[in-house]
């Protein structure tokens, strides 16, 4: 229910929806005194649509919002956050290369800079489209717990304020832009220069993204505006419907991409010779062209002895013809077709011609050959629509989990255009909503062999109450996703008996750093505060926690193969076989430091307060300079 204004009307307001009915393009959006985004009037531009000479002053080509400068800086910000392993909600956790991140996506993409750093060749993502309640950030306006509780408030896990972003709401394009805006900055540095963006969007913010993008990844890597038929549309009402989404592609580095191509699927090859077993079927196109003015060539232009005797040239007359016509082929070339099984004639209406075979398997020379046709911008909802992403995960549940999923068909066929030939590709995917990317990579992978791997990041995001996630025990969107990549990863695993592809994950939680944050000054130290000084890290932080946090520090990947082991009564962790071991308990003996330096890893790390005092610590340096002096140590 509204409540009561229990004021007099505004009066500004008013004005200026009235100038916003005579000339909407005047209107724009500003901050009031109190920081608020509110409708505003562009003040040039409203004299220039009431003068008929050209108002001075300086034009600049920028695309600008509210909030603009804070985006930028948002997404330069340092943060103290760390990755914290989730052991007990992760699958395979040994052996798998997934990754599912729970959390804010910016500060996933900011913890995820040092590791994943140019590593990332495909990114698909599906952000909310900002169509007036799908849209939660976190706030950072000033706004008191009241004010925040009218606005319809939400509040995550970590006490956290969150905003869902209402159509009442006057920051309504500008918070949207400044959401995505430092995302798509610190994506962008994850791509390898020879990765791609898939960008999906409805036409509420296109022209926004559109802007952003090109600003972000340089408008001469912009590919195509993908259309995808998501829906069919109803047949009721006299309104336009609406029956499209758009997917932005953009590479990282446009003369870096290459597109793999839609395989052919042979409906054109049906003809078959006794080369069939090696070179395919075969389809036939004539061996002439006619040829513009400049394009003619003299040396093309001869005549081929037909099965009956008589000459055939160019153009199909038994003289060389006067109007340009070539034989695609060279006189060498087609004596090598003849001879090879490469040239065929037919005989039509008593009239010969003469044809090379297009072979399936392999090209007009005789190699190999991949044949593709190139993806359209288009995607007909016959192929992939809205209706089979519920279905999808209804199969899954048994129940309806989530509201507008992509069918998981959609982001496959967006990785057959970029990544099906490389098979072992990072996929990533933050704002993974129910999952469908892990499902795509997975499926993809159990058709193809391949070993690409995926990482998702999602929000905590509570699931409203009474709905059917709700009802069967979901609280939060993380839950569905990832009982939706255990579900698919052992359906896809049964249906295809591919054992071999990797269905498990490894979860992540997004917290604070596992330091001891909290500093005091000396006066203010109680008794039961000295345990904090005991340890620089956080009580309730485990040695893998610990571990993970080193390896974001030092730009490892979260997937590689680990395995501990106790050492002299000391858990030692290694990390991709030495590319950093560590070892986080109290007292650690000479032996182990040793023990682990004789290994010789690229880097070792230990807790600070593993060691008594600075000469233990010196003690790790001349051990470490004598038997691994290649190694970086570091001491949390
Ligand atoms: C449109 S949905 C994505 C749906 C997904 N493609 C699928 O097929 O299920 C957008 C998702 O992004 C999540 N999201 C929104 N803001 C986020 C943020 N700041 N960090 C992480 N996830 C976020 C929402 O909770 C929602 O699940």
């Amino acid at each position: 229910m509204d409540k009561m204004r229990m004021r007099t009307n505004n009066i500004v307001k008013s004005n200026i929806d009235a100038i916003c009915g005579l000339f909407p393009n005047c209107i724009t959006e500003s901050q009031d005194c109190n920081g608020e985004t509110v409708k505003a009037v562009n003040f040039d531009l409203l004299r220039q649509m009431l003068c008929e000479q050209e108002i001075e002053g300086k034009e600049i080509y920028e695309f600008t919002w509210v909030g603009k400068k804070k985006a930028v800086m948002e997404a330069n910000k340092p943060i103290t956050k760390t990755l914290r392993p989730v052991l007990d909600e992760s699958i395979n956790w040994d052996t798998t290369g997934n990754v599912y991140i729970e959390g804010d996506n910016l500060e996933a993409l900011k913890l995820l800079q040092e590791s994943y750093l140019k590593r990332v060749k495909f990114i698909y993502i599906d952000p909310p489209y900002n169509t007036g309640s799908d849209f939660v950030y976190k706030d950072n306006f000033h706004m008191s717990a009241s004010e925040y509780d009218e606005k319809g408030g939400l509040i995550d896990e970590e006490g956290n304020r969150l905003f869902r972003n209402t159509d009442s709401n006057g920051r309504f394009h500008s918070d949207w832009c400044s959401m995505i805006y430092p995302r798509l900055m610190l994506a962008r540095n994850l791509l390898r220069d020879d990765g791609v963006i898939f960008i999906s969007i409805d036409d509420h913010e296109l022209d926004n993204l559109k802007k952003i993008c090109d600003e972000v990844f340089g408008s001469s890597n912009f590919v195509a505006n993908m259309i995808w038929q998501s829906t069919a549309g109803s047949n009721t009402g006299t309104d336009i419907v609406t029956v499209t989404e758009n997917i932005l592609i953009y590479t990282k580095k446009r003369s870096e991409f290459t597109f793999d191509g839609m395989l052919s699927d042979g409906g054109c090859y049906s003809l078959s010779d006794e080369y069939e077993h090696e070179r395919g079927k075969y389809a036939l196109d004539k061996l002439d062209r006619r040829r513009v003015a400049g394009h003619y060539s003299e040396a093309l232009d001869y005549g081929i002895e037909m099965p009956d005797g008589t000459m055939r040239y160019p153009g199909g007359g038994s003289e060389k013809s006067t109007e340009g016509w070539n034989y695609l082929w060279s006189k060498t070339k087609v004596q090598w077709g003849i001879e090879n099984g490469f040239i065929e004639f037919k005989e039509t209406n008593g009239k010969w011609n003469v044809y090379n075979k297009r072979y399936a398997d392999i090209d007009n020379e005789g190699n190999p050959i991949e044949r593709t046709v190139p993806f359209r911008n288009l995607i007909p909802s016959d192929q992939c629509n809205t209706a089979q992403g519920t279905a999808e995960l209804r199969g899954l549940f048994g129940f309806r989990p989530f509201d507008f999923p992509k069918p998981s068909g959609l982001v496959k066929r967006l990785l057959l255009t970029a990544v099906r030939r490389d098979k072992e590709a990072i996929v990533l995917d933050f704002f993974s909503g129910s999952a469908s990317t892990a499902q795509a990579v997975m499926q993809l992978n159990a058709e193809d062999g391949g070993n690409r791997k995926f990482i998702l990041v999602q929000f905590p995001e509570k699931i409203a109450e009474g709905s059917e996630a709700w009802e069967n025990g979901y609280s939060n969107i993380c839950e569905v996703g990832k009982a939706r990549i255990r579900k698919a990863g052992a359906q896809i695993s049964s249906e295809m008996q591919a054992c071999a592809v990797d269905t498990g994950f490894r979860v992540f939680r997004i917290d604070t750093s596992n330091r001891n944050d909290v500093y005091y000054a000396a006066g203010d130290y109680t008794q039961n505060m000295l345990s904090l000084l005991e340890s620089n890290i956080k009580p309730d932080r485990t040695s893998l926690d610990l571990l993970f946090g080193c390896l974001l520090e030092w730009g490892l990947l979260l997937s590689m193969p680990y395995t501990s082991e106790r050492v002299d009564g000391c858990t030692v962790h290694n990390y991709n076989d030495g590319d950093l071991v560590a070892c986080f308990d109290e007292d650690i003996p000479v032996s182990v430091i040793k023990e682990i330096a004789k290994r010789k890893p690229l880097r070792a790390v230990f807790r600070d307060s593993s060691f008594d005092g600075s000469p233990a610590k010196i003690n790790v340096g001349e051990i470490f300079k004598m038997l691994a002096p290649d190694t970086r140590v570091k001491v949390i």
